[in-house]
């Protein structure tokens, strides 16, 4: 089927739907993150009907999807979670057994320039979905499952020292994770208040095929393929704790199937870089795979001016989700690395259609060229 915009929309066929099969609405699931969510959970779990909505903003692409959007358990929906009739319709007609939710604003520098976005999609838009549960699961809470993914970014930032966990206090610094951390405090008082069955998880920097190229790695992998300068904020002494995205996908089917109900999860991969030496490391890899002199796409590296509010350092104690869901990474920063590299090697024509129109004004906008 598709809708008036010319967009597929596999609305259920009949009122009896929700009775054929168990259904997980996945918020996001056009996104980098939640493309990988969609599909595991597709190919997993050919009894559930999975549905992805998104608005497809300039961060959705149904082209991530384009392996599974055919299967039996697949739905998409492109709904605008800001819009509350649309997000209540929605969850009225599907009646899911779970809500996993990723569709946010999630660009740090985008925040910086327009915070009220973040605003909208992130805290109003997740208390819509909120309040659109509570509605649909009114006295009939068990079996249900609300499930927030969050970013270890509402924690602030660390010192040399140290690690996040779930007891670190919040304290964020960017309109982004503000937002994040505003959604989360939502998400656990309607635990609190009104008893939803919730779960909470917060990540670190993730990475992989389909990440949209305005994030460091990817935008790093786009220059350097076109030969554009390589723009590291400030001294790139900054540090992040990389987690490749199939790892995170498989922590968050471990943390929505066995989670327990009203707890928070940090995932992490225990895989910290200064952005410096991770832009180094991608010089040298890229060099070898497209067979360029050795220190050629080293020398494309400019540093440019800092994002204000830039937070030092992040890194995730992932103990908890080890210890009581079995959960840790199972691939190394160099496989993952150089899988990603191949991925977008091997799909210029995902990257081409990413990276023209809007792109290029953000781009402008941004780093000035
Ligand atoms: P993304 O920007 O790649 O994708 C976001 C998706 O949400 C897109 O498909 C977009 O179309 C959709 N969307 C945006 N606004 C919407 C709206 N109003 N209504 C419906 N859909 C909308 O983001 P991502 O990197 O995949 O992140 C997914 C989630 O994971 C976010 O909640 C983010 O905060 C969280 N997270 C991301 C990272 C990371 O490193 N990328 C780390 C930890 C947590
Ligand atoms: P980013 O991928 O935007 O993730 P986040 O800010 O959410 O952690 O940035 C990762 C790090 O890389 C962060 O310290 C900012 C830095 N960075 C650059 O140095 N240059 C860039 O062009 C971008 C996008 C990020």
């Amino acid at each position: 089927m598709v809708g008036a915009d010319g967009t597929p929309n596999f609305a259920p066929p009949n009122p009896h739907y929700r009775s054929l099969m168990p259904t997980v609405l996945i918020t996001g699931g056009a996104g980098f993150i939640g493309s990988h969510v969609v599909r595991r959970f597709v190919q997993r779990y050919p009894e559930t009907t999975i549905v992805n909505v998104d608005a497809l903003t300039y961060a959705g692409n149904l082209e991530n999807l384009a392996d599974v959007d055919q299967a039996a358990n697949y739905r998409f929906e492109r709904v605008d979670i800001r819009d509350a009739a649309a997000v209540q319709d929605l969850v009225d007609r599907y009646q899911p057994d779970g809500i996993i939710h990723l569709a946010a604003e999630s660009h740090v520098d985008r925040s910086i320039t327009d915070p009220m976005a973040f605003v909208e999609t992130n805290v109003i838009g997740t208390v819509n979905l909120l309040n659109a549960a509570r509605t649909a699961w009114a006295g009939a809470m068990e079996g249900k499952r609300f499930y927030h993914i969050s970013t270890d970014e509402v924690f602030g930032a660390l010192g040399a020292e140290g690690f996040f966990t779930e007891e670190t206090p919040y304290s964020p610094n960017s309109p982004y994770s503000a937002s994040k951390a505003s959604s989360d405090h939502f998400v656990r008082a309607y635990h609190e208040t009104y008893g939803l069955p919730i779960v909470i998880s917060n990540c670190s920097n993730n990475y992989g095929p389909n990440h949209f190229p305005e994030k460091l790695i990817p935008l790093m992998i786009h220059n350097i393929i076109e030969g554009k300068p390589l723009p590291v904020y400030g001294d790139g002494k900054y540090t992040r704790d990389w987690l490749y995205v199939k790892d995170h996908a498989s922590a968050i089917d471990a943390v929505y199937h066995d989670g327990r109900n009203g707890e928070t999860y940090c995932i992490g991969g225990w895989n910290e870089w200064q952005n410096i030496d991770l832009v180094h490391l991608l010089c040298r890899t890229m060099d070898a795979k497209l067979g360029r002199p050795e220190g050629d796409c080293a020398q494309l590296i400019t540093f440019v001016k800092d994002r204000p509010g830039h937070d030092k350092r992040y890194a995730i104690d992932a103990t908890k989700i080890h210890r009581e869901l079995g959960w840790k990474p199972s691939v190394t920063f160099e496989q993952g690395l150089s899988e990603t590299i191949d991925w977008y090697l091997s799909n210029k024509t995902w990257l081409r259609n990413v990276t023209s129109g809007a792109y290029l004004d953000y781009y402008s906008a941004q780093y000035g060229a």
